[in-house]
């Protein structure tokens, strides 16, 4: 179980716990505003961008290749981008703190 927290833009903080699964699909479970899944996790909508908490993307990883061409797309991308429905929810997240993105 990973214990894992969403700050949305407006600055609410969501704090869930999941074991398996993507970020994408717990943060529309959760109902966090902004993380909408509207392709369903097959990156190509970028409705689930997030930024990892600097001191986790060691742990989360750097985007794939299909997931960096996607975000490149997107104006708010920074170098702790991630799409949530290519991240999959493991022990090792646990902590894990994300900010959605514009
Ligand atoms: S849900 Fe569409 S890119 Fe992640």
């Amino acid at each position: 179980m990973a214990k894992i927290t969403f700050i949305t833009r407006e600055n609410e903080t969501i704090t869930t716990e999941a074991a398996a699964g993507t970020i994408m699909e717990l943060g529309v479970r959760q109902g966090v505003r902004g993380i909408d899944g509207d392709c369903g996790g097959v990156c190509s909508c970028a409705t689930c961008h997030v930024h990892v908490a600097p001191e986790y993307m060691a742990i989360v990883g750097p985007p794939g290749d299909i997931e960096s061409d996607m975000l490149e797309l997107n104006d708010n991308v920074t170098e702790y981008s991630r799409l949530g429905c290519q991240v999959q929810i493991t022990e090792d997240l646990d902590g894990l703190v994300l900010h959605v993105a514009r």
